[in-house]
């Protein structure tokens, strides 16, 4: 492993820096109307990511993550567990970077309300940190506007476990006096981050917790995976019941994190919508779920190669499809807005429906400003195919509302400048030199 001097890694990804902060006045410029051709490597998942890094603070011993993407989101949460007494070591291979956690000397304390505002997946410290030290107190978490988005099954799981916990003046006071215990516990949804938070207290439970109504995607698997390295004993990763046998000493773990299944779906809707040809390197196809056969079915050729997905757009060029968001192996929801941006120019009119978040049509607006013909009808976004998008001046709202605006840019006449591009960075790993490495006409000003 090359271990690099500290200030060219924070050159490579100026967000490990802990004091970093996106420049609100920098904006995104995007030309469109180039097909993009090459070679686009899918960095470690951006939901993956935390719940694996939290997974460190479970164990005194050294926890190495690889392929880890340089997300904004990657560096609010190094920050945080910094300020937990967590060592971080940083370094890069030719496979990308690698983060060595050591939670030896953890303090539960008090956590950081600024950066727990800025990232709802925070609230699995609370999990973590009960499980390690018996007690946690966090406010309560942020994340993107996209809903109302509670935590009572996180925090119905953990009582079930034997958790003491509550809420006052913004704050979460979680204690287990007697240790956590293992439980029978049914979730209303199968939530992810529900699912996570109640996994990492689990393992360190006294006892067997059995989780139904668990949620299924590749990131849940990918956490069982790193904890089973660490010597938890999980069964039923992927399926709808995971059982825990709590209380095995965990050791330390070398884990690589599972190909982003949302970039990958971003990027497949870029090669088409720009009529271009991209390998997706190290993409997953059943990783998509149902994403796969919409693709399909819209236009989105998608080919399994040795190294990963070659994407372009097939013959018949794009047709309007329905879609509806569920849980994995279900339509992402987070595919919801970068399909949008795609279908804005398919052939025909497409049905899309959003069951997991309230309020995650903030893109729909934007998309219009550039020439898309968009109704919302409650939680139905009914769009008719136009012949071409133009340039505006756009703002992303969410992450993904962010990716959906750099795929219409892509694809639109003249110039599209996007603002907030601190969503954007939340979630995509160098996204501005990867595109631009498959010839995208972007830059950051
Ligand atoms: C995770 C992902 C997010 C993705 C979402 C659904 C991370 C960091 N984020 O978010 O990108 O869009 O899964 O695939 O992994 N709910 C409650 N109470 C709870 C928990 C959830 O009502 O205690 C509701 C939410 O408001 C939402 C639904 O359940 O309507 C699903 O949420 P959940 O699966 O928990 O999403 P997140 O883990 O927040």
């Amino acid at each position: 492993m090359t271990v690099l001097p500290s200030s060219s890694l924070q050159a490579a990804a100026p967000w490990l820096r802990a004091d970093w902060r996106p420049d609100s006045g920098q904006v995104l410029a995007v030309r469109g109307g180039r097909p993009l051709e090459g070679v686009y490597p899918i960095s470690g998942a951006k939901n993956a990511i935390l719940p694996l890094m939290i997974s460190a603070l479970l164990t005194p011993h050294l926890v190495t993550l690889r392929n880890v993407p340089a997300s904004l989101d990657v560096a609010v949460l190094s920050a945080l567990l910094r300020r937990l007494g967590t060592e971080m070591h940083w370094s890069t291979t030719a496979s990308g970077l690698s983060v060595t956690l050591s939670a030896d000397r953890l303090q539960p304390g008090s956590i950081d309300g600024e950066l727990v505002s800025r990232m709802r997946a925070s609230v699995l410290l609370l999990g973590a940190l009960l499980a390690r030290c018996g007690e946690a107190r966090l406010p309560m978490p942020g994340g993107d506007a996209i809903g109302l988005r509670g935590i009572d099954f996180h925090l119905a799981g953990l009582r079930a476990m034997g958790a003491e916990i509550e809420l006052a003046s913004g704050l979460i006071e979680a204690r287990a006096p007697q240790g956590l215990k293992g439980a029978e516990i049914l979730l209303p949804l199968p939530s992810v981050g529900a699912t996570e938070n109640l996994m990492l207290a689990a393992v360190a439970a006294s006892g067997t917790t059995v989780i139904r109504n668990a949620a299924r995607e590749p990131e849940i698997v990918d956490l069982a995976h790193c904890l089973g390295a660490m010597g938890a004993k999980i069964v039923g990763a992927g399926s709808h019941v995971l059982t825990i046998e709590g209380g095995a000493a965990l050791t330390g773990a070398v884990h690589d994190v599972v190909p982003d299944r949302i970039e990958l779906g971003t990027l497949a809707c870029v090669a088409a919508v720009t009529d271009g040809e991209i390998l997706l390197r190290h993409g997953r196809a059943a990783h998509l779920g149902a994403a796969l056969s919409a693709f399909q079915a819209a236009g989105v050729d998608l080919c399994e190669e040795a190294d990963g997905l070659r994407a372009r757009r097939s013959a018949d060029g794009l047709t309007g499809i329905d879609v509806v968001t569920q849980p994995y192996p279900g339509f992402a929801t987070d595919l919801q807005a970068p399909t949008m941006a795609l279908l804005t120019l398919a052939k025909g009119a497409s049905a899309i429906t959003e069951t997991l978040f309230e309020q995650r049509f903030l893109h729909v607006g934007e998309l219009r400003r550039m020439g898309a013909d968009i109704a919302v009808h409650g939680r139905t976004a009914r769009v008719r195919g136009v012949a071409g998008l133009h340039g505006a001046t756009v703002a992303c709202t969410d992450v993904r509302a962010a990716a959906a605006l750099v795929i219409a840019g892509l694809a639109a006449d003249g110039e599209t400048v996007l603002t907030g591009l601190d969503h954007l960075d939340r979630g995509y790993d160098r996204i501005v030199d990867k595109l631009a490495a498959c010839g995208a006409d972007i830059v950051r000003r």
